[in-house]
């Protein structure tokens, strides 16, 4: 059944060529979650590898915007919490930020003081892996609240950007690669 809830999830991303900007192939997730059969393998295919490979995850933490539509329906089904990392500037209270690159662009991202205690054991979660400029920043939020990072969780992987690479010794599983 693996295969097939992968063959489900593949059949429902939609590739836009020269979007945002020429020479990008945008991979569209919006049609999983239209389809409630193609968002539950992903889920479930998600929670069975957190079960085997970290089964003393304390605390999903996603990554704005695409991270926050799958991270907390898994948290859920493992019954721990959720946490956003968000883009600079959108979260209250104190807060502690780190800036990066990405694949069409620039940014910075904050998450608040208080939403991991030290020695917490964290997964974090996004739809997509291009260079890994975002999920890079997100283990240094992690390592400046000392979260313990098990790894990290993506639909997609575009492998040739090496974002695997950049992430590393951070571990990324993703469900599919172009
Ligand atoms: C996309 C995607 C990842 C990131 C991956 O988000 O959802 O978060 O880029 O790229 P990287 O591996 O090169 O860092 P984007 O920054 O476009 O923001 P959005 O989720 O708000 O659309
Ligand atoms: N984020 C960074 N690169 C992307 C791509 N090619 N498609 C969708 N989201 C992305």
């Amino acid at each position: 059944p693996t295969k097939e809830k992968l063959e489900l999830i593949t059949q429902k991303i939609r590739p836009f060529p020269d979007f945002p900007s020429k020479g990008i192939v945008f991979r569209d997730i919006c049609p999983i979650l239209k389809d409630p059969a193609a968002l539950n393998a992903v889920i479930e295919l998600f929670e069975e590898h957190v079960r085997e490979t970290c089964p003393g995850v304390q605390m999903i933490v996603g990554l704005d915007a695409r991270g926050f539509l799958f991270g907390p329906l898994l948290a859920q089904r493992l019954g721990v919490g959720f946490v956003l990392v968000r883009k600079k500037g959108k979260l209250p209270g104190p807060t502690t930020s780190v800036s990066y690159t990405l694949e069409y662009g620039k940014a910075e991202v904050e998450i608040q003081e208080d939403a991991i205690e030290a020695g917490q054991k964290v997964l974090l979660i996004d739809d997509l892996l291009a260079t890994g400029g975002t999920l890079y920043a997100a283990c240094e939020l992690m390592k400046k609240l000392k979260a313990e990072v098990l790894g990290c969780l993506v639909v997609i992987e575009l492998t040739d950007l090496k974002g695997a690479e950049r992430i590393k010794p951070n571990h990324v599983f993703s469900l599919v690669q172009y």
